[in-house]
């Protein structure tokens, strides 16, 4: 399953892998984890529609077992960083491990969260800024994550007015 939003949107959520519901509708984010992704945005003030949304992982894993599959998501890899060459947001949000390992490296969420990384352009994810947060799936499971993840995507956000 492809990400998409609008060419040159500011702002991108990169995400796991698509979910039972996302499997069936070929759009990233609309199950229940979509729904508090998109509480999170309101809370700042960001309109879903306006952002880059997708998925590290375009292919939902069987028993949802990514680190099983590494070939599988090298191969991912590609395609989501022609993704973002494309659509070219300059703040990016990696919600979840999966997300933001590239970027933050193998550490716990509570480690890297919080935080601004910048990659310059001969960076292969490409320069922008990013900022890791909890999965939406995570803050459904615990919901005083909520504002954690609210805090991040307000980070993103305020960096955004600062880039252009
Ligand atoms: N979880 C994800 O990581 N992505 C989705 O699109 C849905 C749930």
């Amino acid at each position: 399953m492809p990400g998409g939003g609008p060419i040159g949107a500011p702002l991108g959520l990169l995400g796991e892998a698509p979910g039972v519901q996302e499997a069936a509708s070929g759009l990233p984010f609309v199950g229940q984890a979509g729904r508090v992704l998109e509480d999170a945005l309101a809370a700042v003030g960001v309109r879903r529609q306006d952002c880059y949304v997708g998925n590290r992982v375009r292919c939902r894993p069987p028993a949802n077992r990514i680190s099983e599959y590494p070939d599988a998501l090298n191969e991912c890899d590609t395609w989501t960083r022609a993704e973002l060459a494309l659509y070219n947001p300059r703040v990016m949000v990696l919600l979840g491990k999966t997300a933001f390992t590239p970027i933050f490296g193998d550490h716990p969420v509570w480690q890297v969260r919080g935080h601004m990384r910048h990659t310059g352009v001969e960076h292969p994810w490409g320069s922008r800024l990013w900022v890791a947060t909890y999965h939406p799936a995570a803050v459904l499971r615990k919901m005083e994550l909520f504002e954690m993840l609210v805090g991040d995507i307000r980070l993103a956000a305020s960096a955004i007015g600062d880039l252009v």
